[in-house]
């Protein structure tokens, strides 16, 4: 795997990530100094991806401290900050629990600013090795496939990005893909544009192009067809939300593939750090919430035009209103498999249970 990341500390001791809203076209480096970064950065998707929203929100509370200090302000713009980077975005589960792990590390801290900086550090290192791992178990699962088609390309199809731009490295639905790579297994994966951000078209082509994996763009109603034509052995998508049991919420459009997939008896695989499970909830239909974003990402398109810089058109007419929900959810019945760094299990509360038993 290479060293690339998606957030690092500077050298004096701010935070850099990538602006993924210029990938695959401009690779810009955007540097966080203080909170209210952070919150923007999430906000307005400069990262996005359930594990990268909450390594960053953990930074923006450690920007937070050091603001604090530096300004000689009290508790309560700590407070603040910690409020603020909670709205940010509502459906990503690891916004939340990254922000409970920085208040736990903040109670117990004699020295804040070290502290904080440590346990933004370690939320940061615990996702690299949790995604590993995720792709140590993903791995047989894809060998499986290769080897009942006697060496035979494995055709795998995703959704959105929920790759290492997702995380911090290796990615979640990447992690096993590039663990089989490395292994001389062929791989070619079917990749969903997922408007109407196009993290498929911009994200996950340019870092499976970034990785030498074969891989080809496909418009997001093209899934049905290619599984009923034996075109898919597998669909592996990532989460932002998983449920005690086993529905899982993700890029809007998820649950049409899980459907799809149903149908034409493919298995259907949604990977997933611990930390996109939320064992409050059950029911992920009605208790999840969804985001809504702004129409006018359904409206435009965004893209690198003929003189080679980024534009955006409007792809219908002016006073079409757009509906813009960002997720769905998969109920657990239609997922063959969850994938998590503790190993495989079924998308129940019991199948969760088996490997995290300390959720009960
Ligand atoms: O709106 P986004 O780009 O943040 O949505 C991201 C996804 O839906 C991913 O699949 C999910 O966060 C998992 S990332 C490992």
């Amino acid at each position: 795997m290479s060293k690339f990341r998606t957030i690092w500390p500077t050298e004096d001791k701010y935070v850099e990530v990538i602006d993924q809203r210029k990938l695959p076209h401009e690779f810009v480096v955007v540097k966080l100094e203080t909170y209210d970064d952070a919150v923007d950065a999430i906000k307005e998707m400069i990262v996005r991806g359930a594990p990268l929203i909450g390594a960053t929100a953990a930074y923006g509370i450690y920007l937070a401290v050091r603001e604090m200090i530096e300004n000689e302000l009290d508790g309560s713009f700590l407070d603040q900050a910690f409020s603020e980077l909670r709205a940010s975005r509502p459906t990503a589960v690891n916004l939340f629990w990254a922000l409970d792990k920085m208040r736990e590390a903040m109670d117990n801290a004699e020295d804040f600013l070290k502290t904080s900086w440590e346990a933004a550090a370690a939320i940061v290192e615990e996702d690299v090795e949790t995604c590993r791992m995720i792709g140590v178990h993903g791995l047989p699962i894809i060998e499986e496939i290769s080897a009942q088609k006697n060496g035979e390309v494995v055709n795998i199809l995703t959704h959105c990005n929920a790759g290492m731009l997702g995380c911090v490295e290796w990615g979640t639905i990447t992690s096993p893909i590039y663990q089989a790579v490395q292994k001389g297994i062929k791989v070619h994966v079917w990749v969903d544009e997922t408007r109407p951000r196009n993290q498929g078209s911009n994200l996950t082509c340019y870092e499976l192009t970034r990785h030498e994996v074969d891989h080809t763009l496909i418009v997001d109603n093209a899934g049905g067809h290619l599984m009923q034509h034996g075109m898919v052995d597998m669909v592996i998508v990532g989460t932002d939300r998983t449920t005690r049991q086993g529905d899982v919420a993700n890029k809007i459009g998820t649950y049409l593939k899980a459907l799809a997939a149903k149908d034409n008896n493919i298995p259907f695989y949604v990977a997933l750090p611990s930390t996109t499970l939320d064992m409050t909830i059950n029911d992920g239909l009605k208790e999840i919430p969804i985001e809504e974003r702004n129409q006018d990402e359904v409206r435009y398109m965004i893209g690198k035009n003929s003189k080679g810089s980024i534009d955006s058109v409007l792809i219908c007419p002016e006073t079409t209103k757009a509906s813009n929900y960002g997720f769905d959810v998969t109920p657990g019945k239609y997922v063959t498999k969850l994938i998590t760094e503790r190993g495989v299990c079924d998308a129940s509360e019991a199948g969760l249970l088996s490997l995290f038993p300390e959720k009960k």
